[in-house]
Order: structure tokens, then C-alpha cells, then sequence
């Protein structure tokens, strides 16, 4: 298994060439700023290389950056990533069960806030209500992310909905396409399912230890690569937009929004990332039918509440307070 975790002077070096912007850095500013010596230097363009980055070296001139592979590597997710906290430390692999089983490990080990767990393939992904999440090679987004935040448990949920605005406000920002959002956390375009998110919390009845949030988004599938069974109410970016997203990019997007979002929960509470939710949820006012585990309930969808609990209107004008269900549109 190819485990890479990040070195303070690959960091560095990644950072410099995301500053750069594509230009040449002289490889004496880049030992000077490392620390290093040229020939500590060479080696880890040599790293890069390996990993599928095209790097040119010009006499005089030093390196520079000629392009990036479409791989989620924490090397190719770091250059240019904007967050403080978020993606700062990343765990990449190429292959896994499932990253989420792999957050959890990290938390429980004592995990930083923000860490992200990130691989190209898993062969055991999980959806919600124990569902499998069908996660091929090369082609989607399986990442987990971890969190510590200071509410209590029962607001957990809130930071699903949180994660949904996000996803969909980088999806807006990248493919230029304006996503729904299906309560609690499906994302879909055209009435497809494109993304999914599972929100795993370890917690004491008064405090959270960790959330995992796991995002499962479908980037450059195409129609044929989706089993049979999922395929009319499945889809994935590149099926609707037409052309391929770079996924690091998208990452880069999701993780800036999400830290962004979480910051501003943190200070001022759910409100204003209900009305964003909100807007981006277009079954808002329309017959929808619930499956809980207590039944099924069709009904007029009024919004969420403030603690992101669904509400739905009956025909007799009753509302039901949903906390978990099957929504059908
Ligand atoms: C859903 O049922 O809609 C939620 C799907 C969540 C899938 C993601 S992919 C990354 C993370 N690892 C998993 O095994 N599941 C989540």
C-alpha cells in the first residue's frame, strides 16, 4: 500500500511552486527556503516526478511546474490549497476498504481537526442505512474528513447539512453547474444522485470526540463505467457538465468552502447555513414522501428547523418532525 504522509519540507517546496504559478524557481532559492542541499532538492522533484508530475528543469533557470497528473495524491490536493486547518495534514492512499474506517482509526488515535483522509479506489465504500457506495479507481472522490467541534452531540446532524452547502457551492464554483440538494445529504443534477455524504460521530452523551464526515462525489465516471442497477438514478460531473474536472481542484474548492462554512457556524450557529441549505434544496415546498423506520409519510416538505430536523405538512395540516428517512421526490 502506498502511503504518503507529509513532510514539513514537501509542504514547503509544494508551496513555493503554488506561489510560483508556474514559473521557474532557481533551485538555490529553493534549498535556501527548504534548508536543504541541491542534491536534497533534486530528490524530492524526483519524488514529484514519480508521482506523474511534469516538472521542466532549465539550466540557470531552475524548475518549474509543466502539469499536474489528475490523481488525488496529498501532493497534487496541497498545491494551492487556500485552508488554514483543513487538508493541512492528508493521508492518501491508493487503495483502501474504506476511508472512513481509516478516519476513525486516525481520531481514535488523536487525529488533528481537519485531517483528511483520501484514496483513489475503495473496495468496501458505505453509504447510508448500510448501503454499499460503489468508489472505482481514478475516477470519483472518497475522502473522509475529521472534526472535533465544540457543540453538543445532538447538533451533529447540522454539520451534514453544513457539508452538503459546501459540496455544492464548490460544485457551483468548478463545473459551473447549480447541484440540488436532497435532504438530509444527497446531492443531485437533473434528478440524479452525484454525491453522498455519511456523517459518523464518536461521542459521550455531552461530548463529541470526533465527527467523520465521509464524501463519496462521482467526478469523471462515465455513463457505462456505473453498474447496471445504479445507472438511471446515478450520474457524475463529467456526464453532466460533458468534459473532465480536475478532482484535486475540486477538493482543493470543497475543503476552502467547508473550513470557511465551519468557521462561520462555529461563531454564529446554524441559521445562516440554513438559509443557504435551503436554497440550494428545490424540493422546498413540494409533495414529497417520507420512509422512516416508524412508517411512510407523504407530505408538503416546509423547510428544516433550525436544527436541521425536516418538516413536513400532511394532508390534515399536520407536520411531522423527520430526524431520519428515505426521501422519495
Ligand atoms: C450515501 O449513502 O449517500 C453516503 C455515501 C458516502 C460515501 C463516502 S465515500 C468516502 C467515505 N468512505 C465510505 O466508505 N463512505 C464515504
Amino acid at each position: 500500500m502506498a502511503h504518503s504522509s507529509q513532510s514539513d519540507t514537501r509542504r514547503k517546496l509544494l508551496e513555493l511552486f503554488s506561489e510560483a504559478n508556474g514559473d521557474f524557481i532557481s533551485g538555490q532559492k529553493i534549498s535556501e527556503v527548504l534548508g536543504c542541499s541541491r542534491t536534497a532538492v533534486w530528490k524530492h522533484i524526483e519524488e514529484l516526478r514519480k508521482e506523474g508530475f511534469e516538472l521542466e528543469a532549465v539550466r540557470r533557470l531552475g524548475y518549474r511546474i509543466v502539469k499536474t497528473p489528475d490523481k488525488v495524491t496529498a501532493n497534487e490536493i496541497q498545491l494551492g490549497l487556500k485552508t488554514e486547518t483543513f487538508g493541512r495534514y492528508i493521508h492518501f492512499e491508493e487503495e483502501v476498504t474504506s476511508t472512513q474506517k481509516i478516519a476513525l482509526r486516525l481520531a481514535y488515535e488523536g487525529a488533528k481537526e481537519g485531517t483528511l483522509v483520501i484514496a483513489e479506489q475503495q473496495t468496501a465504500g458505505r453509504g447510508r442505512m448500510d448501503r454499499k457506495w460503489f468508489s472505482p479507481k481514478g475516477t470519483g472522490i472518497w475522502m473522509s474528513l475529521i472534526l472535533r467541534p465544540p457543540i453538543p452531540p445532538q447538533k451533529a446532524p447540522q454539520l451534514t447539512l453544513l457539508t452538503a452547502v459546501a459540496i455544492a457551492q464548490a460544485i457551483q464554483e468548478k463545473a459551473n453547474i447549480v447541484p440540488d440538494i436532497k435532504w438530509p445529504n444527497d446531492i443531485l443534477i437533473n434528478g440524479k444522485k452525484c454525491v453522498g455524504i455519511l456523517t459518523e460521530l464518536q461521542a459521550d452523551p455531552d461530548r463529541i470526540h470526533s465527527v467523520i464526515i465521509g464524501m463519496g462525489i462521482n467526478v469523471n465516471q462515465t455513463l457505462d463505467q456505473f453498474p447496471e442497477e445504479i445507472r438511471t438514478i446515478a450520474t457524475s460531473l463529467a456526464i453532466e457538465k460533458g468534459e473532465r474536472i480536475q478532482r484535486a481542484q475540486l477538493v482543493q474548492e470543497i475543503l476552502l468552502r467547508l473550513e470557511r462554512l465551519y468557521q462561520q457556524y462555529l461563531q454564529y450557529g446554524f441559521r445562516p447555513i440554513k438559509l443557504l441549505w435551503e436554497g440550494y434544496a428545490t424540493s422546498i415546498g413540494k409533495e414529497i414522501t417520507a420512509r422512516t423506520l416508524n412508517g411512510t409519510i407523504k407530505g408538503i416538505a416546509l423547510g428544516i428547523t433550525d436544527e436541521g430536523v425536516l418538516m413536513l405538512e400532511d394532508e390534515e395540516k399536520h407536520i411531522h418532525y423527520i430526524h431520519s428517512a428515505d426521501i422519495q421526490l
